[in-house]
């Protein structure tokens, strides 16, 4: 029985497997933050002198990257990215996400919106039938943090204010427990025009483009359930 963290291991390694091919001198990849981007990041130093750096989603990624000599962008340096590889909170069969457990949420929607392809990368305790089980991230200017808390409530949600954490943005976090998301498109366009609310947690109006998740029986790759 593979523990959690050897399922990590093994999605980090085939997500470096899979973006091999796409790998040049000249091209920037987009790394994601989280514990399984950092088993990537590791995978992916063993590779460094096969491209020429990665734009990243945190300050926290940043510095690993740095660390293991994998040269980090600043996004307005960079054109375009082949592919941007990152973790997941639950994700369900359209390859819909919630993100931002780990409070990167906004550079994570800002770096994959340039990549041309989003890899998800995930174990299988992420699946999920209906997203809305883990409490959705939302990122909010400190000054709306009571407003947006108040419409969120009028949603049916249940915020609560992540205590002491400041984002790499210098915004707070909102998680909404008790929301059932039917139409996780619809719900983050409808997040989207709270104002105040800097980024919604729902990756769904651009979700991934292909996951690939670490099972007891090995990595399987997904592709949206409606494509
Ligand atoms: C970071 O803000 C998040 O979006 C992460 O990608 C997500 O929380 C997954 O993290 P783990 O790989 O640590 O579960």
């Amino acid at each position: 029985m593979l523990t959690q963290q050897e399922l990590k291991q093994n999605v980090a390694q085939a997500a470096v497997d899979y973006i091999l091919p796409m790998l040049r001198p000249d091209v920037v990849i987009g790394v994601g933050t989280g514990s399984t981007a950092d088993l990537f990041i590791d995978a992916l130093a063993a590779h460094k002198a096969s491209f020429r750096g990665a734009v990243s989603s945190s300050e926290r990624s940043s510095a690993r990257l740095a660390a293991l000599g994998v040269q980090v962008f600043d996004l307005n340096d960079v054109e375009s990215m082949p592919v941007y590889v990152d973790g997941a909170d639950e994700i369900d069969a359209g390859l819909h996400m919630v993100k931002g457990g780990g409070g990167a949420l906004t550079r994570e929607k800002i770096v994959a919106s340039v990549a041309e392809q989003f890899v998800c990368i995930v174990d299988e305790s992420k699946l999920v039938g209906q997203l809305g089980g883990f409490p959705l991230p939302i990122e909010v200017i400190p000054m709306a943090v009571g407003a947006v808390a108040r419409e969120l409530a009028r949603l049916g949600g249940k915020p609560v204010l992540r205590d002491g954490f400041v984002t790499d943005n210098g915004c707070r976090i909102l998680d909404v427990s008790g929301l059932a998301i039917a139409d996780p498109a619809q719900f983050e366009a409808r997040v989207n025009n709270i104002p105040g609310v800097v980024t919604c947690g729902l990756f769904a109006i651009a979700g991934a483009d292909v996951a690939l998740m670490s099972t007891q029986d090995g990595v399987r790759q997904l592709r949206p359930a409606s494509s």
